[in-house]
């Protein structure tokens, strides 16, 4: 059954969400009706290449003139080179500020299309057809983009797509690396914002249905991001699992969703020291039942350190880390050394 959510600004609807099957290659979903664009700008990565030049075949079809740009794979398309190398296309293409680009793909060719929409011609509409459980839950939704400098996700500009488009046929068809990276994500959105979806994990592990998973893990990240879109407060929530997971993912070149795995480990680890937070092993089982991993052993712990104090979620006072008082009660609180010292101990980096 065809769902839909909405990200806000204030009241004003910034992102239409549509969860559906066999939606990607729908041109009037892209372009609807009313919406006059002469030129399309598809992006996609090497895995989603055959979902995206179907669209853009669609899209050729209904009279637009369609090119598509294939980015590097995985975290090299979220470098300035790549931008650059689209930006250039873009001025082969003669994409004006009336028209759309269009990205599809998984979480990272969505972040750096989100960057290249948002900085070319000083923005131009965007539309996401997220081709990964990780993109479809969390990275095409909230208008956050970003590039790579040395640490992740350090250049980027706020950037929200107008539409989204989630086919359920599409994630139906992952293989089930990319299922359980998504499930890291999901995973998070349940223990910052539904406790339901956390039991559903225990109960059934990635047997959960996609359907559900995607329905209950939107809702939690469209009802944060709407309540303070440019993370003044409550949307650093979202990052539960970050400040140590983007150093891991970096320093151990692991997959995001495997490092954000390895971060709810040492941010649960935190939470019992610092907000009580009593069901820290049960995370621990819940994401090793995954298959996620649940430690990051053999890295070097000032390299670690060190991409922890260049993350953005820091200010004058030091290092800020979201916790958990219970499953579903975050709070974003300052953290002395020590605490960052056990949280690193208990994914096994002393
Ligand atoms: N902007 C945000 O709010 C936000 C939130 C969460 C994560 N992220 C970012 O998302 C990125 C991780 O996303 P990801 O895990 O989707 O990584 P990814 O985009 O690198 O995709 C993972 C792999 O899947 C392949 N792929 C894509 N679609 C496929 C399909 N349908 N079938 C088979 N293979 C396919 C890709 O080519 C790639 O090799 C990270 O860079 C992370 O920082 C951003
Ligand atoms: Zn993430």
């Amino acid at each position: 059954m065809a769902r839909r959510h909405l990200i806000t600004d204030a009241g004003t609807v910034v992102t239409e969400i549509l969860v559906d099957g066999g939606i990607a290659a729908d041109p009037s979903l892209v372009l609807p009706a009313g919406e006059e664009r002469r030129r399309v700008a598809v992006l996609t990565q090497p895995g989603s290449h055959p979902i995206g030049t179907a669209l853009a075949a669609a899209l050729a079809g209904a009279g637009t003139e369609t090119a598509v740009e294939t980015l590097p794979d995985g975290e090299a398309a979220k470098s300035l080179a790549a931008v650059e190398r689209v930006y250039r296309s873009l001025n082969t293409l003669g994409l004006t500020r009336h028209d759309l680009i269009v990205g599809v793909g998984g979480g990272a060719l969505t972040d750096v299309a989100g960057f290249v929409a948002g900085t070319y011609l000083r923005g131009v509409d965007l539309v996401l057809v997220p081709t990964t459980l990780l993109g479809a839950v969390d990275a095409a939704i909230g208008g956050k983009t970003a590039v790579n400098v040395d640490g992740k996700n350090l250049a980027g500009v706020f950037h929200h797509p107008r539409r989204v488009l989630v086919d359920l046929d599409v994630l139906d068809r992952l293989p089930v690396t990319l299922i359980r990276h998504g499930a890291a994500e999901a995973l998070k959105a349940g223990l910052v914002g539904d406790p339901e979806l956390v039991d559903r994990y225990e109960a059934v592990g990635l047997a959960a249905p996609l359907e559900e998973v995607v329905d209950r893990a939107i809702a939690v990240k469209a009802a944060v991001v709407s309540a303070d879109p440019g993370e003044r407060g409550t949307r650093a929530w979202l990052n539960y699992g970050h400040t140590v997971g983007h150093a891991v993912e970096v320093a151990a070149g692991l997959g995001h969703g495997e490092a954000v795995a390895v971060g709810m480990v040492a941010a649960g680890a935190a939470s019992a020291m610092m907000a009580g937070f009593a069901e820290a092993d049960r995370v621990v089982d819940l994401i090793g039942s995954l298959g996620l991993p649940v430690a990051a052993p053999g890295l070097d712990p000032g390299e670690v350190r060190r991409l922890i104090a260049l993350d953005k979620k820091r200010d004058a006072s030091g290092l800020r880390m979201t916790l958990l008082r219970a499953v579903g009660d975050p709070v974003v609180t300052a953290v002395d050394p020590a605490t960052v010292d056990a949280a690193l101990a208990a994914i096994g980096i002393a």
